[in-house]
């Protein structure tokens, strides 16, 4: 059988792309220790009105300068809505979703994620500029999807 040289060629250069990428993966996980959400932050969505920290949603201090912004996800609305922390702090927002997949979405930052069923979503972030931010869910979680948003007000 003769192989072209040119398929031998894409042959070689896509082994080579798949190994790199496979070595990056490892490099990610053991040296990085980049790991996927594990099992130590699950919660029951159907028992949040009686489990800790999401049975009082809202913001807490845990430190001199940290805080806590505890937030459930619901068709359509997150609670609370609005989300009031100081500036140069350090806020961790608190996840989860008390129904379905939604987004998390700060407005010119880069806390972007999702509130899943059953997981704890957590995102540290420092605001250095006072104002409004836009807060939004940016997952498709049914008809009043586009009506679901908050804010964040930064002091
Ligand atoms: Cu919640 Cu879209």
């Amino acid at each position: 059988m003769k192989v072209h040289t040119y398929e031998k060629a894409f042959l070689v250069a896509g082994a080579a792309v798949l190994i790199v990428c496979m070595a990056a993966l490892a490099y990610a996980a053991v040296a990085l220790g980049i790991q996927l959400p594990g099992r130590v932050a699950e919660v029951d969505p159907r028992r949040l009105a009686t489990t800790a920290p999401f049975d009082h949603p809202g913001v807490r201090q845990t430190g001199p300068a940290s805080y806590a912004a505890v937030v459930v996800g619901r068709v359509w609305s997150f609670d609370p809505p609005t989300i009031v922390v100081p500036r140069d702090a350090d806020v961790t927002f608190v996840g989860t979703s008390a129904d379905v997949l939604h987004g998390f979405h700060v407005g010119d930052t880069r806390v972007n994620v999702m509130l899943i069923p059953g997981q704890v979503t957590r995102v540290t972030h420092r605001f250095h500029e006072p104002g409004e931010y836009l807060l939004l869910c940016h997952e498709y979680c049914g008809l009043g999807h586009h009506t679901m948003a908050g804010k964040v007000v930064v002091r």
